[in-house]
């Protein structure tokens, strides 16, 4: 079977976004079709400025959210990233096949380091070297595939020039992996800023709706969304950023098509009506699944031991062959 790796980090509420472009395929397709790894990637969340207690708090919350929107322990591996050592093992080889001019050029790494320059704090090393360790998430497990939003093509590219340049130097070692996305709404953008992702760090969360909103909330965020210039509703990213926004949006919740969809509005304000009830109701099952979880924490306990267990049995012996192709000598 298929092997897939995929991760969330918990830096912020996770959104409709995360949702839409990643965790619902996850569980609606990926864990049925493929032997597939999901991993809160907690490491990657110290990177920016954080607070200890915070990061604990939305490691968990990620990972009941994970198993609210449907992923199954039987049919899939979920784990924390940092309970599995391989990660931070394999992440120092790979800093040592990349370059330095490769992370800079990173699009992440360039507007998440101008941003702190200009409010200005420092920047730490690891944001720099993010990449790497994202390449040892993906390649530690021999991936094959992995589903992602848009943002993240750029790093599973770097993933990949890592992974055959490694097998170049040093005989073949890892597998290379191929980027997947959603066939809509790989990319959600903020309501009150269309121009930009919604992203679930971002300062102001009136564009964003997060997955724990109380329904009123939600629908108060999508009545209040930016849309256009002009009256037509039409499907066009370039011109049209706020509507087409939405036309995405209720595509993803609905199955239909962004285009035709487009054709049937006369108005914004019925087609926010209908993004807003479409929106509530994807969300229901998991604030509702995602409530009787965090009732039982020794659940998700369970479930993340094990799956620790079982990942760090696949990833040890791709790590450890790494280690002996380098030139390290066996312990
Ligand atoms: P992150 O929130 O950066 O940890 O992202 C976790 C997953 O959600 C990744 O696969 C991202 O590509 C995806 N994702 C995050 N934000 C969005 C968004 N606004 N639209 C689509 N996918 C997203
Ligand atoms: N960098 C990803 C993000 O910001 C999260 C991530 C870390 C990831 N490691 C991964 C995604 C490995 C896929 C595979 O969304």
């Amino acid at each position: 079977m298929k092997r897939i790796f995929s991760g969330v980090k918990p830096t912020g509420h996770l959104t409709l976004g995360n949702y839409l472009g990643a965790m619902r395929r996850w569980a609606e397709v990926d864990q049925h079709r493929s032997d597939a790894l999901f991993s809160v990637v907690d490491l990657h969340a110290l990177t920016v400025e954080h607070d200890p207690a915070r990061v604990r708090r939305l490691s968990r919350q990620a990972a009941t959210l994970l198993l609210a929107s449907g992923l199954d322990p039987d049919r899939c591996t979920l784990f924390v990233q940092s309970h599995v050592d391989e990660h931070a093992r394999l992440s120092y080889l790979l800093e040592c096949t990349a370059t330095d001019g490769e992370m800079r050029r990173m699009i992440q790494y360039k507007e998440k380091s101008a941003q702190a320059r200009e409010s200005g704090q420092s920047v730490r090393l690891s944001l720099l070297t993010y990449p790497a360790l994202m390449a040892a998430d993906i390649l530690a497990y021999r991936t094959e595939e992995v589903p992602v939003g848009e943002d993240q093509t750029q790093h599973v590219e770097l993933t990949r020039d890592l992974a055959v340049r490694f097998n170049q130097r040093y005989g073949h070692t890892f597998t290379v992996p191929r980027v997947t996305h959603p066939p809509v709404a790989a990319r959600v953008m903020d309501l009150q800023d269309p121009a930009s992702k919604m992203g679930k760090s971002n300062a102001v969360g009136a564009g964003i709706v997060y997955l724990l909103d109380d329904a009123d909330v939600v629908r108060k965020k999508v009545m209040r969304a930016v849309t256009d210039s002009g009256h037509e509703v039409a499907y066009d990213r370039e011109e049209r950023p706020g509507v087409t926004n939405l036309l995405e949006i209720l595509a993803a919740c609905t199955g239909r098509d962004p285009k035709e969809l487009a054709g049937a509005y006369a108005s914004y304000g019925t087609l926010k009506k209908d993004v807003a009830d479409a929106v509530v109701e994807v969300l229901r099952p998991v604030r509702e699944r995602h409530a009787e979880l965090a009732a039982d924490p020794a659940y998700l306990d369970e479930v993340l031991r094990k799956g620790a267990d079982r990942a760090r049995g696949m990833a040890r012996p791709t790590v450890d062959a790494a280690y002996r192709a380098i030139g390290l000598l066996p312990a």
